[in-house]
């Protein structure tokens, strides 16, 4: 059993952000001032679930917000600590902390896992863009757009 808890991630991350979202994300390559740029508070607002014995970076959430709004930019978890409940509760914890009443993203209609994932928190598909990822080898794939209401009773 290990001892985690939920932090926001500042520069001295960036190693760890840059390792666990390649990890997760084989087709999105960033650059390196785009991963600072997700540690920048005054842009994004990023948080991660470490592991407290020894500081590892065992998920992430990066998001925008706009007063009760917040877009999901990326999300992920390291592959041998899925189905923990860990994505779920780096989306909670941001609703209580910046008491969001909607939240919107984009996935992959490929990505079944991260589909699965939303609808079972009651994210909702609301539209669909045409070519919006490419993956490696240049193939266009459509995105979901999803949104989630957040319920008043989660505050
Ligand atoms: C999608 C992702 C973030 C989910 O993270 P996670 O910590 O494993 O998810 P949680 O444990 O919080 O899942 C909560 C619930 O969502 C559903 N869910 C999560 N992953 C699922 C999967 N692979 N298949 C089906 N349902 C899934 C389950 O109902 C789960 O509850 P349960 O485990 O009690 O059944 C993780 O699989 C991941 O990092 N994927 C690669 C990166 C990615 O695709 N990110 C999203 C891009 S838009």
């Amino acid at each position: 059993m290990i001892c985690t808890e939920i932090t926001r991630l500042n520069f001295s991350f960036l190693e760890k952000l840059k390792h666990i979202h390649r990890e997760c994300f084989k087709d999105i390559i960033y650059s390196d001032s785009s991963y600072k740029n997700f540690l920048d508070k005054n842009i994004f607002r990023t948080y991660g679930i470490i592991d407290t014995s020894n500081d590892n970076l065992l998920a992430f959430i990066i998001l925008t917000t706009n007063q009760n709004e917040a877009d999901i930019v990326s999300i992920g978890v390291t592959k041998n600590f899925r189905r923990n409940g860990f994505a779920k509760s780096l989306i909670y914890f941001c609703i209580r902390k910046y008491y969001l009443k909607k939240i919107f993203l984009e996935v992959s209609v490929l990505n079944i896992e991260a589909i699965s994932f939303y609808i079972n928190l009651d994210f909702k598909k609301i539209g669909i863009r045409k070519n919006y990822y490419k993956d490696m080898l240049g193939n266009e794939i459509d995105s979901y757009m999803m949104c989630k209401n957040v319920p008043r009773e989660t505050f």
